[in-house]
């Protein structure tokens, strides 16, 4: 049994609240200590999914003392004094600065995350455009479906392009047949599964082209992962305020590394000029949650002013090259793997065995998986996942032979390594 098995068991028998009286400090203490040695275990093969594990916080350990609580509007204060707002509005600043819009013009807060983001930014949209339709493509986050529903809006589902990114052919026949209404664009800045990143420019050209003037679109960004990523490589596609954009959701806890679920959402200041003063907290009552937590822009601080622009720029460019590799590896051995340009995240074919998927924490939809390659992820981590992916792949065909799936309509048939697209690079 594997270190990672017995710490986990060893700690589920603990877990259980039964006891009338208090538990011992030491014995809690022991409870936390298995946990933090079982969960250092999963980090060495938690390759699926888009967070930072290396963030080290334990400076802010004296905060966990407080409930700090930001209740409200960042930028108006509020009678609930325990609140980190001074932080938040720096963080806030920072972001808005990543997206090029000016202090005085921009709003914002710190969310739960990026369902939170959209959930505000596409609210933001359908009080500017009270009938519009929410235009998303297929391979959009399952948030947005999820708004859609919640707000009642009528939604139109666009198809992707291999890449991931929205196909502007199709956004135009649906936007053509639907122009007695306002449209409200989620538009991705990289695909939850292939880090596919919509083209904003082509978005509102097509915009333009269906007669669709300035007052009659709002385009929402989800910038879960690359938001906090692409203003970094000088190349890439920028996400500006400088174009006809309403709103950006970025999640804290992805690239910046966040121990905790969070995430900024930045609009034009002009959009929240509702008056929601709520005397109880004395402040407005613009966000999407209640209470919010002080300790997420406390963290979120910490992470930025801790590597500056240059930190973190470096650690863009090492993921993409860590992602690089493991593609090159991947496709060397005859595995169809697809990296976008700009992305750290590598798409391949689904490994048919659940077990292997769950012992290396891979996020699997249809016939892929993928990998995302974040800050905690080495060269040696992924060199291992990819000798025992080989491994077991010669097992999963009983007769030896290798039948590599094909998955040329998930990733392109460049991409594929089937016996009818067989391209390796
Ligand atoms: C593109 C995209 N949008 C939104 C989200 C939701 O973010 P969260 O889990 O922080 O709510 C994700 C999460 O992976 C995502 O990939």
């Amino acid at each position: 049994m594997s270190l990672e098995k017995k710490l986990q068991i060893g700690i589920e028998d603990k877990l259980a609240l039964t006891e009338f009286n208090g538990e011992t400090q030491p014995n809690l203490d022991s409870v936390i200590s298995h946990y933090a040695q079982s969960l250092n275990q999963t980090n060495l093969r938690f390759l699926g999914y888009p967070t930072n594990q290396n963030l080290n916080c334990d400076t802010l350990a004296p905060l966990l003392h407080f409930h700090l609580n930001n209740a409200g509007d960042p930028f108006r204060g509020s009678s609930y004094t325990m609140n980190s707002t001074s932080f938040e509005v720096c963080v806030l600043d920072w972001f808005a600065n990543l997206c090029e819009i000016e202090k005085s013009k921009y709003w914002g807060y710190v969310t739960t995350g990026g369902t939170e983001g959209n959930l505000h930014g596409i609210l933001v949209g359908r009080e500017q455009l009270p009938d519009g339709m929410l235009y998303a493509s297929q391979d959009s986050h399952y948030s947005i479906f999820k708004t859609a529903r919640m707000y009642r809006m009528q939604c139109m589902k666009v198809s992707s392009l291999v890449s991931g990114e929205i196909d502007c052919d199709e956004l135009k026949t649906l936007l053509l047949a639907h122009r007695d209404k306002p449209a409200i664009i989620n538009l991705n800045i990289g695909t939850t599964m292939k880090g596919g990143v919509d083209d904003l420019d082509l978005v509102i050209q097509t915009l333009k082209e269906c007669g669709f003037a300035r007052d009659r679109f709002y385009i929402h960004c989800d910038g879960a992962l690359f938001g906090a990523m692409l203003p970094f490589i000088k190349q890439a596609p920028k996400i500006s305020f400088k174009k006809p954009i309403g709103s950006i959701a970025i999640s804290g806890h992805k690239f910046l590394g966040c121990p905790i679920p969070c995430g900024a959402v930045i609009t034009r200041k002009e959009y929240i000029n509702v008056l929601t003063d709520v005397e109880y907290i004395g402040s407005r009552d613009v966000t999407i949650t209640g209470s919010r937590s002080g300790h997420a822009p406390i963290f979120l601080w910490y992470a930025i002013k801790r590597k500056g622009f240059m930190g973190l720029e470096s650690e863009v460019h090492k993921c993409i090259a860590n992602a690089s590799h493991l593609q090159h590896r991947l496709r060397k051995a005859g595995v169809g793997a697809m990296l976008n340009k700009f992305s750290n995240i590598v798409v391949f074919e689904r490994p048919p065995d659940e077990d292997f998927a769950r012992k290396w924490s891979l996020a699997c939809e249809g016939n892929i998986a993928h990998v995302v390659v974040m800050q905690h992820v080495t060269t040696e981590m992924l060199d291992s996942f990819v000798d025992e992916f080989l491994q077991k792949r010669s097992t999963w065909f009983q007769d030896g032979r290798f039948l590599p799936l094909c998955i040329s309509s998930d990733v392109g048939s460049r991409h594929c390594a089937c016996s009818i697209h067989n391209s390796v690079s």
